[in-house]
């Protein structure tokens, strides 16, 4: 590791972290005096038993809860427009999320699009748009409802061009939560195949994170902790979950989070591409392809590799090992070894080429990837 020019490290907001935490939200806006939240969550879970209690608790201390859920799995731009819309609408004074990543993308965007009203992709970051966040946005909290993209202590909300579905990265400081309850007891009745793909996405989010090009230390600290507790508790929380399962992989999937400022990797490259054309979840996207984005990567990474090996506490202390890992956990947890069986065809192999030499992630992979690379992937893993 050379410390070659000056790095900026920024580390996170204020974390609630244990069972019943996120029951603190209503004491919590009344004591700064919110009255009046927006609360932006998806349609299925508006429907979950414990939102409905904390809709009602909220509105027995005199909050005002408008709730807005009209959200794409993959979200766009309208529902950014129409979550915006009802905040003006209803009068709003801060912003709640509370959800899977979609939601907490949708609730961050719309925190964004408060006081920046010009078309939205033009604060899209990857054309440096980020100079145009100037104002000031509400206030936001943040509550996660699976164990996934840790979208709760991050500062980018992943919104979607309607038409063309290429996603695009909102992206300020401004937008980080001021506070997170991380309440692991919201994260139980997760279905199976949700704890799976969520959970992997932590993974691929610690492993890719690790081992991202930039120097930074407290970064790779803690996505090596990370990555251990995912290999301690996923398969638990997906076959037997218990509130220890649960509680880790919420823990961890902050960590990665936090971790991927760092930056992310070919994995993520090779699965961004498949939620725009086919609309793949994105978490399934990246525990499908994480066996052999990480394979690429092994050969001059190898010290590494070994050190993620002894954080998931593995016999085979080497790149193959953590490969054979991976593989494994993934039939472990219900999840398919090929593409083919996500529906990816022969044909979409060009263009998801086209698309993943276009993300924005694997310019931080440890090493250069070609286009030639990505289509190898892809035709790896079909
Ligand atoms: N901002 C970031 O840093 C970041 C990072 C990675 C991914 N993302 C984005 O996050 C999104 C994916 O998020 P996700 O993996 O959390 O999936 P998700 O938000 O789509 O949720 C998956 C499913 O689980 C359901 N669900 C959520 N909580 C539940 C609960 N407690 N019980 C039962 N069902 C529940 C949802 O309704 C949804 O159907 C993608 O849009 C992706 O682009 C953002
Ligand atoms: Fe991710």
């Amino acid at each position: 590791m050379t410390f070659d020019k000056i790095y900026q490290y920024n580390f996170p907001t204020t974390i609630r972290f244990g069972a019943g935490s996120s029951q603190e939200l209503p004491d919590y806006l009344l004591k700064i005096n919110l009255l009046k939240p927006l609360i932006v969550t998806d349609a299925t879970v508006a429907g979950l038993a414990f939102f409905k209690q904390l809709i009602d608790s909220l509105k027995k201390k005199g909050i005002s809860a408008e709730v807005f859920h009209d959200i794409h799995k993959n979200p766009v731009k309208s529902d950014v427009y129409n979550g915006t819309d009802r905040y003006d609408a209803a009068h709003r004074d801060c912003i709640v999320g509370i959800g899977g990543g979609a939601a907490l993308d949708v609730a961050r965007a719309i925190l964004l699009r408060i006081n920046h009203r010009e078309d939205f992709f033009k604060y899209d970051d990857l054309i440096g748009g980020d100079v145009y966040v100037t104002h000031e946005v509400p206030h936001f909290v943040t509550i996660p409802t699976t164990a996934g993209t840790g979208s709760e202590v991050g500062r980018s909300a992943i919104i979607a061009d309607d038409e063309t579905h290429q996603k695009k990265i909102l992206f300020s400081p401004k937008l980080l939560a001021k506070i997170v309850f991380a309440d692991p007891l919201l994260t139980m009745e997760l279905p199976p195949p949700i704890t799976a793909a969520t959970g992997m996405d932590a993974l691929t989010h610690n492993m890719e994170a690790y081992i991202a090009k930039m120097p930074h230390p407290i970064c790779e600290g803690i996505a090596l902790e990370g990555m251990a507790l995912i290999g301690q508790s996923l398969e638990k929380a997906v076959t037997k979950p218990d509130l220890e399962s649960r509680s880790k992989m919420l823990m961890a999937s902050m960590m990665g989070a936090i971790a991927f400022q760092k930056g992310l990797g070919v994995v993520h490259s090779l699965a961004h591409p498949l939620s725009s054309l086919l609309d793949t979840h994105h978490g399934l996207a990246n525990a499908v392809n994480i066996p052999y984005g990480m394979r690429f990567n092994i050969s001059g990474f190898e010290a590494k590799f070994k050190r993620m090996a002894r954080a998931l506490d593995l016999k085979e202390e080497t790149g193959e090992g953590v490969v054979k890992f991976l593989f494994d956990l993934n039939a472990k947890v219900g999840i398919p070894h090929t593409l083919s069986k996500i529906g990816v065809k022969q044909e979409h192999v060009e263009t998801l080429a086209d698309l993943a030499v276009a993300d924005f992630a694997h310019p931080n992979n440890p090493k250069p990837v070609s286009r030639e690379d990505f289509k190898k992937l892809y035709q790896e893993a079909l």
